[in-house]
């Protein structure tokens, strides 16, 4: 454990002594667990406050990716429904729910998942993710294996939620949980924010080190052993996810490549997803933001949109490649966000507009260091609903919509 000393050295390197502004009030426990939570601060990810002003500098050249379209899957669906059945009778696909996200959007003090999204009846949104992989068990026939990425902050509330409703009828001994790592947060001003006298104010890192997490969480020993040679990671927040969907597995499986995204066709030029492309010729995700007029509007010689086809966050890796990336680092995201935190006087404050930002890695960026990835377009009436805000756009209004269209009852 770090002295006093080790600790105002560290700071100072950083400018963030004020962390240690009210330490002498502190009883000698909560002394002791403010040092330890400075010796564990990644302080490093506070020179990406200054980088961020150039994000954009570090992008190679884009280039337009076609994808595997709804018309040449369905050409192919027996092969690839074999091949994928195949896949996860023999054991070798797993599924990996990314649920360590706080929802801020959504404004629910709970855990995404515990979202009743019913509206006559209980349906809980981790309860939909269930229902959805529970279709492709029955058809396989098998158990698929479930891990599930919590943070520190809603792993208790997840946990205990499982348990209550018996994991929605799912095989609990298929079912592993795991906690991801967490960074600080910081005021516009680039001071760390406290939560309260003797604890600095931090957030789950962002999706993209759920592989890593797992690594240090002791599960790849458990991936070995099962045998699992593919993950399929997913968003919490799409209530019509297809999970471990065989036609996908097969598909990629068939195609040669290291990786696969879910895509869907983009609904206009300006719509907000990220795209999937190629970067200096490596698979890639440029985000809306990033795209000039000019790639947002380019043609295909038939009159379609060149980049098209938008990530809804559902990914299968091969976990041989996983291995070999593990310890290259992801580009660090500033995202600005709404953070509690203790004001100068020692008073809670919880904002109502964002006042600082957050650090993340993101799971999108993880497709730039496969050497392929295969584009794998779905229906998104039928294969995305997400739940990021109360009302409006991608909402819980527009996802029990789309629910109800494909037959739920709610
Ligand atoms: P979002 O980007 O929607 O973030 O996450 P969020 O934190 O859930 O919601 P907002 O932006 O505060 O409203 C996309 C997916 O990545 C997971 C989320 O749980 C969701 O499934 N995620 C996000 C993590 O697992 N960890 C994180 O640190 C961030």
């Amino acid at each position: 454990m770090i002295t006093l000393n080790d600790a105002q050295m560290i700071l100072e390197k950083y400018g963030q002594q004020h962390i240690l502004g009210h330490f002498a009030e502190l009883s000698e426990p909560e002394k002791l667990d403010l040092l330890q939570q400075i010796e564990r601060v990644d302080f490093s990810v506070l020179d990406n406050l200054d980088k961020e002003k150039n994000a954009n500098s570090h992008r190679g050249q884009f280039r337009p990716l076609g994808a595997a379209t709804i018309d040449d899957i369905s050409r192919k669906k027996d092969l690839f429904r074999e091949t994928g059945l195949q896949a996860i009778r023999s054991g070798k696909a797993a599924a990996v729910l990314l649920a360590g996200g706080q929802g801020t959007r959504l404004g629910f003090d709970k855990p995404k998942g515990m979202f009743n999204i019913g509206v006559n009846r209980e349906l809980y949104i981790f309860e939909c993710l269930i229902n959805n992989l529970m279709k492709v068990v029955k058809e396989a026939g098998a158990w698929v294996p479930l891990y599930i990425m919590t943070s520190e902050k809603n792993h208790n509330d997840t946990t205990a939620f499982f348990e209550e409703k018996d994991y929605f009828g799912y095989d609990k001994d298929s079912v592993r949980f795991f906690i991801q790592d967490m960074a600080p947060s910081v005021g516009y001003d680039g001071k760390i924010l406290m939560e309260d006298k003797g604890r600095i104010s931090s957030s789950p890192n962002g999706n993209g080190g759920w592989f890593s997490s797992m690594v240090r969480a002791g599960l790849l020993s458990d991936l070995r052993d099962k045998g699992i040679e593919w993950l399929n990671v997913f968003a919490v927040d799409n209530v019509l996810q297809q999970i471990a969907d065989p036609l996908f597995i097969g598909a990629v499986i068939e195609s040669g490549c290291e990786s696969g995204g879910k895509v869907v066709s983009k609904a206009d030029p300006d719509e907000r997803v990220g795209v999937l492309c190629l970067e200096d010729g490596m698979p890639s995700i440029v985000e809306y933001y990033e795209m000039t007029e000019e790639m947002r509007t380019l043609l295909t010689d038939e009159g379609e949109l060149a980049y098209k086809y938008g990530v809804i966050l559902n990914y299968l890796f091969n976990i041989h490649k996983l291995e070999q990336i593990v310890g290259e680092k992801l580009p660090v995201h500033v995202v600005e966000k709404k953070i509690p935190y203790m004001d100068e006087s020692g008073q809670f404050i919880s904002p109502e507009e964002p006042n600082g930002y957050k650090f993340e890695t993101l799971v999108l960026d993880m497709v730039h260091q496969q050497s392929s990835c295969l584009p794998y377009e779905v229906d998104r009436s039928k294969e995305f609903a997400p739940v990021k805000n109360p009302t409006g756009v991608d909402s819980v209004e527009s996802a029990r919509e789309l629910l109800q269209q494909n037959g739920v009852e709610l």
